[in-house]
């Protein structure tokens, strides 16, 4: 058990003698000291033959704490004006991307440069955003908020906005057992909520499950898939943890000429131009448009991308085994892979109570 102290005794401009003798009064009944028990671990299921999820030694996952992850990331406080919350671009409906939009709208109805991500499986990676700048998911969320292009709010004033509000002082007491919340505090709460936005339930997963049969349309697509014929495994492995990614850097032959440099931004190296983190392909039904500019509006435009063999450039990537001659799928070849495509769709995903507003 721990105690709260709850609500601020505030006695600054109380100016007569009477105000101070109210807020004595005040003080003294709002410093009750509260029980409050401790966390308790949230018990986090990973399916069978996903890897395990590294969490930080200094962030473990509480069931107060993914509550309250699940409220901050509905909740516009976190925006300048009050408008605008991670929800907003990441809409669970679109599997948490942005669906519909080549590129977000911030709150002063300004573009971002890039597709706001599906979360999927975040969990799982070990870097973050298409150029892999944030290095686990606490130092990703610390981004969104002050980004003037996005929520546009400073720390500071997030902080002074929070600790205002009792309901989350008390949250983050339950939580953290914090009496002064700060955006390490807020950053790890959304942290432990993105954790449990695990999707292995599409009819893929329920195949290896043995649940059903996929049909055979879905099971040629498979095939082209997992094999060189189509040659999409390589960069997005369905073995190996299930995550249809590597998360790693390729140039996957969009260009030869780079508006977006990708990696090269971050790390200056030439042979780095034009590479993104490869995306997950689950649930890539319902995250339209397509890559990190957002270019292709559906996923025929991009099997026909890669049917094409891509552009050859000095970093596409040698994985790109077909670039100049194609890989000269068939039309039905083409129908069967957008139907594998299709099989990575999670319903329950996208409707989970547990994942949806809770205002
Ligand atoms: C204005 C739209 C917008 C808002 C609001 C927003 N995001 Fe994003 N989000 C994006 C865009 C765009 C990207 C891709 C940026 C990049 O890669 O450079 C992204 C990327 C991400 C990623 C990376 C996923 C991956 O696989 O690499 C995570 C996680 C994420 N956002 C979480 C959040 C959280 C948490 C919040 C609220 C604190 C938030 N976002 C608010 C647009 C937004
Ligand atoms: C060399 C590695 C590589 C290979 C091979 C590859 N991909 Fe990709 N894929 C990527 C990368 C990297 C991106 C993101 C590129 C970007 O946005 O600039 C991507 C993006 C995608 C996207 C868009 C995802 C999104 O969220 O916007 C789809 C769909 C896709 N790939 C499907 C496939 C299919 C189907 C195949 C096989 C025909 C394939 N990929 C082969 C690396 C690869």
């Amino acid at each position: 058990m721990r105690t709260f102290t709850q609500g601020l005794c505030m006695q600054k401009n109380i100016l007569t003698v009477f105000l101070l003798l109210l807020s004595w009064v005040a003080c003294r009944k709002e410093q009750a000291q509260v029980e409050i028990s401790a966390p308790l671990p949230y018990p986090l299921e990973i399916p069978k033959g996903m890897p395990q999820m590294q969490i930080p030694a200094d962030n473990p996952l509480t069931v107060e704490g993914v509550a309250l992850g699940r409220k901050l990331f509905y909740d516009p406080i976190l925006s300048g004006d009050r408008t605008q919350s991670c929800s907003s671009c990441h809409r669970q409906e679109a599997a948490f991307s942005d669906a519909g939009k080549r590129f977000s709208v911030g709150i002063k109805g300004l573009n971002g440069s890039r597709n706001a991500h599906a979360i999927i499986n975040t969990g799982f990676l070990s870097r973050l955003f298409w150029d892999g700048r944030a290095l686990g998911l606490e130092a990703q969320i610390l981004e969104p908020v002050p980004n003037p292009l996005e929520m546009n709010l400073s720390w500071k004033e997030a902080g002074v906005r929070l600790n205002a509000d009792e309901s989350y002082r008390k949250e983050f007491f339950q939580a953290f057992g914090i009496n002064t919340i700060d955006s390490t505090f807020v950053a790890k709460a959304i942290a432990q909520f993105l954790r449990t936005l695990i999707s292995a339930d599409s009819r893929f997963d329920k195949r290896l499950r043995n649940e059903l049969n996929l049909s055979a349309e879905e099971l040629n697509g498979y095939v082209i898939f997992n094999t060189e014929r189509g040659d999409c495994f390589h960069c997005h492995p369905a073995d190996g943890g299930r995550l249809f990614t590597d998360n790693r850097f390729h140039n996957n032959g969009l260009d030869s000429v780079f508006t977006d440099k990708g990696l090269f931004s971050i790390s200056g190296n030439p042979a780095d131009m034009g590479k993104f983190l490869t995306p997950t392909l689950r649930n890539i039904a319902f995250t339209a448009p397509y890559m990190h500019d957002g270019r292709f509006a559906t996923l025929e435009e991009v099997i026909e991308h890669y049917n094409r063999g891509g552009i050859a450039s000095p970093s596409t990537d040698p994985l790109m085994k077909n670039v100049g001659k194609g890989l000269n799928l068939t039309a039905k070849e083409k129908a069967d892979l957008l139907a594998f495509l299709h099989a990575l769709s999670d319903s329950n995903f996208v409707k989970n109570k547990n994942f949806s507003s809770p205002f």
